[in-house]
């Protein structure tokens, strides 16, 4: 069996390469492609595109096959983060160890490169090499997770957290949103090109919405004991913006509680979905909970 790491870099690398061929065209507005590129190529840890290919993989498929799919999921996920570091949004100055994109480009060109992105992901997805049925599935899981009842629906949950405390059930209702549903699209899109049955696609969405909510507490813990080095990003952006998190309902060492008991909960899901293979994914998962960055 290969190493965990090795699998990892493999699938990143894969990524990788597919990323670094998008929107390189010369073009009269081509500040709009260069500041798409500046986003996407900044080395984000494409934890969503590894974990389509991953799930893909598991189901019997090939890497291959997924990786339209891995490409347009980190590009909904990149037009997220530019959005989300906007002045009227999080208003943070650093993304991915660089400037923002609108430190670098303007409010202007950013908040048009965050919208390219999104039609980009769809076409992308348009280029799969699969059944016109599994591609269409795999349009529908990505619309509904990215959109209005998706992940926007958790960025303006989340907005709310601002202005009052949230419950644990409104906190955890942004999580599954803002964070959860992208992360559950990538599994899903997996399962599906792989050719996995309905009930692999369920125990890929239990798992999924398990793995983002472990993902999304740590995000909260790391943003008050990371370091802004490791992580790429500022530290102290919620408790800036005056944000509800699990952090100030639960304070850190309960939280990191929440985060392996989120993790144990993922790893059964994926062990109740028959897949064909779960070590990368059950070690994935594991990764996660004291993840640095
Ligand atoms: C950051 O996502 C935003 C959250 C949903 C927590 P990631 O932690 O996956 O960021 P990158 O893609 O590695 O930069
Ligand atoms: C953002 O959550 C989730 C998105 C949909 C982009 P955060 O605002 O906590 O993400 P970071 O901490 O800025 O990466
Ligand atoms: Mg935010
Ligand atoms: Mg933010
Ligand atoms: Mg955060």
């Amino acid at each position: 069996m290969p190493e965990f790491s090795e699998e990892l870099k493999r699938l990143q690398a894969m990524t990788e390469s597919y990323l670094a061929e998008q929107f390189t065209q010369q073009a009269e507005y081509g500040v709009l492609l260069e500041a798409m590129r500046y986003s996407l190529m900044a080395g984000g840890k494409r934890i969503r595109p590894v974990l389509v290919m991953a799930f893909c993989e598991a189901c019997g498929g090939s890497a291959e096959t997924a990786l339209p799919a891995a490409g347009a999921i980190e590009m909904i996920h990149t037009y997220s983060l530019i959005h989300d570091d906007l002045p009227c949004m999080d208003n943070d100055d650093y993304r991915r160890g660089m400037l923002t994109n609108h430190k670098v480009y303007g409010e202007d060109i950013a908040t048009l490169a965050g919208d390219a992105l999104q039609p980009a992901a769809f076409r992308t997805l348009s280029l799969l090499s699969v059944s016109p049925a599994q591609t269409l599935r795999c349009v529908r899981i990505l619309a509904e997770a990215a959109g209005e009842h998706g992940m926007v629906a958790g960025q303006i949950l989340d907005l709310s957290g601002e202005t009052r405390a949230l419950t644990e059930a409104e906190l955890r209702e942004v999580h599954l949103h803002k964070t959860g549903d992208l992360i559950r699209a990538a599994c899903q899109m997996g399962t599906v090109l792989g050719g996995g049955s309905e009930e692999q696609i369920n125990a890929a969405g239990d798992f999924a919405l398990h793995l983002g909510m472990a993902f999304q507490i740590r995000d909260d813990i790391l943003d008050c004991v990371g370091t802004a080095e490791e992580l790429g990003k500022p530290i102290g952006s919620d408790a800036e913006n005056g944000k509800s998190t699990f952090v100030t309902l639960f304070g850190l060492d309960r939280c990191q509680e929440l985060v392996a008991q989120e993790t144990d909960l993922a790893l059964d899901a994926l062990q109740n979905g028959g897949f064909i293979r779960t070590d990368f994914l059950e070690k994935l998962a594991k990764s996660m909970v004291s993840r640095r960055k």
